[in-house]
This record gives C-alpha cells, structure tokens and sequence, in this order.
C-alpha cells in the first residue's frame, strides 16, 4: 500500500533520540520546558515568526491550553468551522463554553466569511480558523470581522506550518496560533503541538498550563494541566524542523505533477492555491462530482492509500449532538460527501507518483 502519508525519519532524527536517551533528561517539568523542548521552542518561533513558541504535547493540547489562556469558559462561545478534525471544536466543550458551527467555501474549505459575519453573538469569544489541507483561510477578512465583535481569532494552523498568507507564516495572525506535529503532519516528532504566540501575557500564561500552573514548581498559580512535550519528541521536531523546506518543495513537486495529470479530467475539481495563498501541500486533496466513496474503495484495492478528511461534518457528528444546537450547513456536507484525499508526501517516489496517477484515473474512468 502507498500510505497517504509517511514520515521522513532519517540519521538525524535516530542520533537525536540517541542524544536524549544518553543525556538522561528525558523529561523536565521546569516553566522553560528543558534543553531539547527550549531549543525545539526557539526554532519553531523563528520559522513562524513570532515572539513565542510554546511546546505542547498534542495539537489538541495546544488547541485547548489557547483558549484555557484566554479564560474560555460556561457561557462564552467559540466560532468554529464546521468541516474540520473534531477537537477544533471539541476542546470548547471540555471548557463547558458553547459551540456554534461555520459553514465554509467549497473553493479552498476555509470559513466562509459571509456565514461567520451572520454568526456572531454577544456570547462569541474566540473564532477558530482551520488552514484545511495546508490552505490558509482569508485571514484579513476573517480578523476585520473578529475585531468587529471584539472577538479572538485563534488559529488551528494544525495542518499548515510553513503554509503562507500574503507572504507571511500562518499561525501569527491570531492572537495565537495552535499546531500538530502528529505522524501524519507535514513535520513530525511522533505526537506534539505548538501554540505561537506574540503576547508575552499569553505566553506566560501557556507555559504555566502546560505544568499543572505552576512557575518555580510545587507553586500552582492557575489550572493547569499536564500537557508537556517529552525531550525526546522535542529532539526530533528539531531535526525536522531544519529540513522542513527541503518537504514542502518536495510536496509541492507532487501536488504540481497530479495537478498537471488530473488537469484534464471530467468530473475532478484540483486544489486551488488563492492568489494570496501559498500552501505547504500537507494534503492533497480532490473533489469529484460522483461515486466519491468507490473511487477511494477502487483506489485503496489497488494499494493507494486514498483517505476521506473528513467523511463527517461536525453538525452531524454523534458528540455534537448532545452540546451543540445542530444546523444545516450545505457546504460542510457537501465536501464531507465528495473529497477525497493522495499521497503526496516527501519520500514518494516517481515509480509511486506515477502508479497513484494511473490508477486515479482508471478509478475516475470507471466511475465518471
Ligand atoms: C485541523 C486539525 N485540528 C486539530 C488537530 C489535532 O491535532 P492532534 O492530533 O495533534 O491532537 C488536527 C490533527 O489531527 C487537525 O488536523
């Protein structure tokens, strides 16, 4: 099977685990977070350009520790979009606040401005933009609309380090940025999140939730958790992290060779990359008019690792059910119904690039 994603481990990563192991420090619970999570901290900062970058040890985790530092709570509510991971949205409840789902544009599978502009309440505290599939959401619109209603844009950049809006790294826009660095993700060190940050309030405020609120230990100052990043996953973000450029052309190079060989294809609509977008191609992601579902079945019977992201929409979601007031929101379940998903990591190989290219369009033949 050609998987849908596949990490790029090389020397680097082994050796830097070695170094850990060696070194003994494999965890450190201190406020700065240790040698390997402080250096791991002080690249990924550079790389978004922001003043902080606090290491965390999920993407949800960082999701949840942004809106706990901005004292998300029973009462407030959160914006989210409606086709996305769960824990977008998820992490709201585990605060008791309420969630209203966004629809989104069928184009790029970003917030649709015009729905979230008709969503505000006197009750929204934070929107959540998803960069989906590496695509940067309008950001400028969707901050002009935020700062309207006095309201936070946090965003879950989980998919899109290194992806560009107007030139500059996602993640920096909001008052904080939220990332994952799971197996899948365009860099990886196993599980882990990032949240990016300007504020030095904020940041501050980070570091004690992620170590059950404390700053000089055993001293609890705010509710905390543990949400720390281990050393060892700190070691091999760094060495992921040096060679993140050399992935996302490697990424683009693929997504430009099925966008060149599916270009032609009735029935198909390609990515798109807005004029203002410039996206690290974490996921290459197509729509097709038709039979979506046995496509991917044809696809993954001949060893290509088709993937639906995501098959359901939050607003028909069993956990949503019970929490959130449930309505249509026709282009979430329209995407939900008819994406789907190519291999196109960084070690594919031409051999492979070419296979998922025939048999793409053998499926596509057969179907449409
Ligand atoms: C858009 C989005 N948000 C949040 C997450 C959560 O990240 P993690 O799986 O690292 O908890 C993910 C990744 O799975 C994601 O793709």
């Amino acid at each position: 099977m050609i998987p849908i994603n596949k990490p790029a481990i090389g020397e680097e990563e082994k050796n830097a685990v070695l170094r850990v192991l060696e070194s003994l420090q494999l965890t450190d619970s201190s406020f700065e977070g240790g040698k390997f999570v402080k250096e791991f901290e002080k690249l990924f900062a550079e790389y978004v350009g922001t003043k902080h970058a606090i290491a965390v040890n999920s993407g949800t985790s960082a999701i949840l520790a942004a809106l706990m530092a901005l004292d998300l709570r029973e009462g407030c509510e959160t914006l989210v979009p409606g086709f996305t991971f769960a824990s977008t949205a998820t992490t709201s409840l585990f605060l008791k606040a309420n969630v209203k789902f966004v629809d989104i544009e069928l184009e790029t599978y970003s917030i649709s401005v015009k729905d979230l502009a008709k969503k505000f309440s006197k009750n929204s505290k934070v929107v959540l933009p998803v960069h989906l599939y590496g695509h940067p959401a309008p950001l400028d619109e969707i901050i002009e609309e935020s700062e309207k209603h006095c309201v936070f844009v946090v965003e879950d950049a989980a998919q899109s380090l290194g992806s560009k809006y107007r030139g500059k790294m996602t993640g920096g826009f909001g008052i904080m940025g939220c990332f994952s660095l799971y197996g899948t993700k365009i860099v990886t060190c196993g599980e882990g999140g990032v949240v990016t940050t300007n504020d030095d309030i904020l940041a501050e405020k980070l570091r004690m939730i992620r170590s059950h609120g404390q700053v000089k230990g055993y001293d609890s100052k705010v509710l905390g958790l543990n949400l720390r990043m281990p050393q060892m996953e700190a070691a091999i973000g760094i060495e992921q992290l040096r060679k993140i450029d050399s992935f996302i052309k490697a990424r683009r190079k693929n997504a430009m060779f099925y966008n060149e060989e599916f270009g032609k294809l009735k029935g198909v609509r390609l990515p798109v990359e807005k004029n203002y977008a410039e996206t690290n191609w974490s996921i290459y992601t197509v729509y097709v008019e038709r039979k979506r579902n046995e496509i991917v079945q044809y696809l993954r019977e001949r060893g290509v690792g088709a993937t639906v992201y995501y098959p359901t929409p939050l607003n028909k979601m069993d956990v949503f059910i019970k929490h959130v007031q449930l309505e249509s929101l026709p282009n979430c379940e329209e995407a939900a119904e008819h994406v789907l998903s190519l291999p196109v990591y960084p070690t594919l190989t031409e051999e492979e690039r070419n296979y998922v290219v025939k048999v793409f369009k053998e499926a596509i033949r057969t179907f449409l």
